[in-house]
């Protein structure tokens, strides 16, 4: 009776604090002080407007619960959540600092749904809650003492700087525990941590059984996942010997936001900010596929995605069961076919230890290649090398298999394998079993069998060909001779046309380099980070349409320009890579050359040959640059930039359409000769071209000229009126070359004519910009262009060093 009148008084106390406080209370505040409150609906706000502490409802649910979320972003993103177990089923909660210290939420009955159960504090100094920008919630003493803070409270996100903390000594770790549902934020079934035993892993666990493991840490990622590494983003272990206790952390990567979340399905996604969506791109989910689960083939059974059924035994192995081998029932798993020399002398006769571990009579090691290792590894501190790891396996009758992993040493692995993965590509670690001598010998003889069996039918195979050649010898000439004539008929053709077209002819040489099948060197994205230094904003080179370009420097020495695509293209990884490597294959000496690339999960990298000179508009849009370029090094852009496309165009196989073209994508090698650099893209990411970046119109120049609308249109007007020579730049030119200019004009406009038929072919472009007269037609008045529409024209680049041509005036026109 007299506490439900005191908790009644206390309610319309903290109703009555409320009005009177809150009135005062300025929204964009981060700070609670003592007796200040907040009620549903108003939020502390981090000081840089990352995070809010306030009610929300997750998912369709109408409850409400007090946590923190990410603010300002398009879908809901809740970090930590207070009152998990004790939803607030209307929008009276109130959450009120007490004069303690003590963060309390209450319902409009006055109920207390939650606390922070926070130590009474002492000291007389103020104590304020406050939402940091890291997204944690702090109760603090003036002093500077935390007497509270969230992070030691986490629920299902990982945030940079908090921590996932194993203490033996005590037994107590942090343990991020999943939602029950999208709808329902109470603690799930599933949960993650620390592994107890001091092994260093992180596991998911369902219920209290293992779900998923990481494997141990070697320094850069887990070696039993599939993770891009993970030390890149500031991830590591801290490990304190002598108080039995470890913890791993991270901080935050390049400013961009990253978190790990446990799902209510129980798999860990780890997703970053895009800063242009405002939402999450996932980088890494584990476990993603089966074979993943924790023991799914059981003791000494492996598990390959590749295969059907999935499980199968280890070498040496068989199932326990051997009716639910097809079965797909693993519940056996797998027993050793021949026992060890080294069990069965100790188990039949202990003084006579015969061990020589040779093939035949000992025991021996095969090798699993590129797995991730079992469970229950026993680290060898004392063994430093891969020769005395296998040494001392051999001798030491307990240890059933051995792995020497750099980074973390020699292990050991003792009363049964389990949760062997047969990792797809790449990554994984080799894993050495021990089996009885007489498995290895047996299965040598077969492959001895093989071996002679297929060698023989191969050298029949070889003495029939031969004999076939001999008696059809004169009818093969006869082919041969056809085919010479014929390729060399179509080789002179080809050479004519070039001729006719002024060609150099190293577009002819160039292609047949193409037709040699150069695969497509692939880069890790180790390298890469490590070439870059991890994407240093020093390294920057730039943002092109597709992603920013980073300089980087391979480990041999060789520069090279890295794009970061940060567009997804639509493609699966597969046809990316079978898109690159077409894409490599066009060579010119215009186009930039493709080296490689890099393709990690999400992630997609080009690696380019660097230019030391940049992009073009570097040098026409930066007036102390500008005189560098003289009329007959602009000329010879000019003449190069029509090569490449004539090559895109018409010579490769691909027959690329740009798309995208523009003074920033043209490239210049230390003679200035220009490289046409992201073709190809239009057929990566489609044929839209709608980015942000390429649509910065025509820059200052033309502010000053009234009643132009644009380069065309003022170009036009000119040109109209004889006046085309005051288009020109007094300090490029020359009397010589004017003619040359105009001819460029002329042409130039020809390629803008609104009709698609009025326009020339590359080909022709070339031809008439190499001829001293060629025969032009006039060109007609370009009718878009030069209609006025304010808000497309002379809009400023919001960038001043990065003018950029609209592509209205070449990307289109070029790219038919
Ligand atoms: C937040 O509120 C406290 C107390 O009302 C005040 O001292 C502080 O200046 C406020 N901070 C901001 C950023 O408004
Ligand atoms: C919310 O959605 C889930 C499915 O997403 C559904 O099962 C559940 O009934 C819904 N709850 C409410 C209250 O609408
Ligand atoms: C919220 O985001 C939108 C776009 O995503 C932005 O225009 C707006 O300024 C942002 N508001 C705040 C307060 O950050
Ligand atoms: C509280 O502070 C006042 C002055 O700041 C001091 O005189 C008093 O002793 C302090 N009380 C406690 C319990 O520390
Ligand atoms: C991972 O999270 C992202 C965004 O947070 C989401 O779009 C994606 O579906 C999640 N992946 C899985 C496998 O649940
Ligand atoms: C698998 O086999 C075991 C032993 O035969 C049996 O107890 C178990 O129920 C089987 N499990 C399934 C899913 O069939
Ligand atoms: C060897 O024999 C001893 C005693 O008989 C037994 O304790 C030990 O477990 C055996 N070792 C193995 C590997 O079987
Ligand atoms: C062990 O082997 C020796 C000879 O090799 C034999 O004399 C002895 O009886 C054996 N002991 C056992 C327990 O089998
Ligand atoms: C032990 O090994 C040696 C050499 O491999 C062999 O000569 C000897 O017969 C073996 N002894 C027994 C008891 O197997
Ligand atoms: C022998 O192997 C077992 C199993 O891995 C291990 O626990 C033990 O420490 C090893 N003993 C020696 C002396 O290396």
């Amino acid at each position: 009776m007299n506490s439900t009148k005191r908790t009644h008084l206390l309610s319309s106390l903290l109703i009555f604090i409320n009005t009177t406080v809150l009135s005062r209370f300025s929204l964009a505040n981060d700070t609670l002080t003592q007796g200040q409150s907040i009620k549903d609906g108003q939020t502390l706000l981090s000081s840089s407007k990352i995070f809010d502490l306030g009610f929300f409802s997750p998912g369709n649910s109408t409850s409400r619960y007090l946590g923190v979320y990410y603010h300002n972003i398009s879908t809901q993103s809740v970090v930590w959540v207070a009152n998990r177990g004790t939803p607030i089923t209307n929008s009276g909660g109130i959450l009120t600092l007490t004069s303690s210290g003590n963060l309390l939420l209450l319902n409009d009955q006055g109920n207390l749904l939650w606390s922070t159960k926070s130590n009474p504090i002492v000291s007389n100094t103020s104590v304020t809650a406050r939402i940091l920008d890291s997204g944690e919630l702090v109760i603090g003493s003036g002093d500077g003492t935390v007497i509270w803070s969230s992070f030691d409270h986490p629920t299902d996100t990982f945030l940079p700087g908090m921590k996932v903390s194993l203490d033996r000594k005590t037994g107590t770790r942090t343990v991020f525990r999943a939602w029950k549902s999208p709808n329902d934020p109470s603690k799930g079934k599933y949960s993650l941590g620390l592994d107890l035993s001091g092994s260093g892993q992180i596991f998911i666990w369902k219920g209290r059984r293992p779900r998923w493991r990481s494997g141990q840490w070697d320094g850069t990622r887990f070696i039993g996942s599939t993770m891009r590494p993970l030390y890149l983003y500031g991830f590591k272990p801290i490990v304190d010997n002598s108080q039995n206790s470890m913890y791993f952390t991270f901080t935050q990567f390049n400013s961009t936001p990253l978190r790990f979340v446990l799902q209510w399905d129980g798999v860990e996604n780890t997703s970053i900010l895009v800063e242009q969506t405002k939402d999450w791109r996932s980088v890494w989910v584990q476990p993603v596929n089966e074979c993943e689960t924790y023991g799914k083939c059981r003791d000494y059974g492996i598990c390959s995605s590749d295969r059907v059924p999935i499980c199968s035994c280890l070498r040496g192995f068989e199932p326990r069961f051997s009716e639910e081998y097809n079965s797909g029932n693993w519940s056996g798993g797998c027993v050793r076919k021949n026992p060890l020399q080294c069990e069965l002398v100790n188990s039949t006769n202990r003084s006579n230890k015969n061990i020589t571990g040779g093939n035949g009579q000992g025991d021996g090691f095969y090798k699993l290649q590129a797995v991730k290792v079992p469970d229950l590894a026993d680290w060898q501190s004392t063994v430093v090398n891969g020769e005395d790891c296998r040494s001392s396996c051999l001798k030491n009758c307990s240890c059933k298999a051995y792995s020497y992993v750099s980074g973390i040493g020699c292990l050991f692995w003792g009363p049964n394998l389990i949760d062997i993965y047969q990792f797809p590509q790449g990554s994984g670690s080799d894993l050495y079993i021990k089996v009885a001598g007489s498995e290895l010998g047996h299965k040598s003889k077969i492959w001895r069998t093989i071996v002679i069996i297929c060698a023989s039918g191969i050298s029949l195979l070889i003495i029939c060909c031969i004999l076939l050649c001999w008696k059809f010898n004169a009818q093969i000439k006869g082919w041969l001779k056809k085919g010479d004539k014929q390729s060399s008929q179509a080789g002179s053709l080809r050479s004519m046309r070039e001729v006719r077209l002024g060609f150099s002819g190293q577009a002819e040489l160039e292609e047949g380099r193409e037709g040699k099948d150069t695969e497509l060197p692939l880069f890790s994205f180790d390298t890469i980070a490590i070439a870059t230094s991890n994407f240093d904003s020093v390294n920057k080179l730039g943002e092109g349409g597709f992603g920013d370009v980073y300089k980087g420097k391979l480990p041999g020495g060789r520069e090279v320009a890295v794009k970061r695509l940060s567009r997804s293209s639509g493609q699966g990884q597969e046809e990316f890579k079978n898109e690159m490597i077409l894409i490599a294959k066009l060579q010119h000496r215009n186009l930039v050359r493709l080296l490689g690339c890099c393709i990690q999960e999400e992630e997609k990298m080009l690696i380019y040959e660097y230019m030391p000179n940049k992009s073009l508009d570097a040098f026409l849009f930066d007036p102390t640059r500008q005189p560098s370029l003289d009329w007959s090094k602009r000329f010879n852009i000019i003449e190069g930039i029509a090569r490449g496309l004539v090559y895109l165009h018409r010579d490769s196989r691909l027959r690329i359409v740009h798309r995208d073209l523009k003074a920033s994508n043209i490239l210049l090698d230390e003679d200035m000769n220009p490289k046409i650099s992201d073709f190809g893209m239009a057929r990566i990411f489609g044929s839209d071209q709608n980015q942000l970046n390429t649509n910065r119109v025509v820059g200052t120049l033309f502010h000053k000229i009234p009643n132009i609308v644009n380069i065309v249109g003022f170009a036009w007007k000119l040109w109209e009126k004889d006046r085309a020579t005051e288009m020109i730049d007094p300090i490029i030119i020359d009397s010589h070359s004017v003619p040359q200019v105009l001819r460029c004009i002329q042409i130039a406009l020809l390629c803008i004519q609104d009709r698609a038929n009025d326009r020339p072919d590359m080909p022709s472009v070339v031809l008439a910009l190499g001829s001293e007269n060629p025969v032009l037609p006039m060109p007609k008045p370009p009718l878009f262009t030069m209609e006025e529409s304010p808000n497309e024209t002379l809009a400023m680049a919001n960038r001043n060093e990065s003018y950029s041509v609209n592509d209205v005036t070449i990307t289109e026109i070029l790219g038919r």
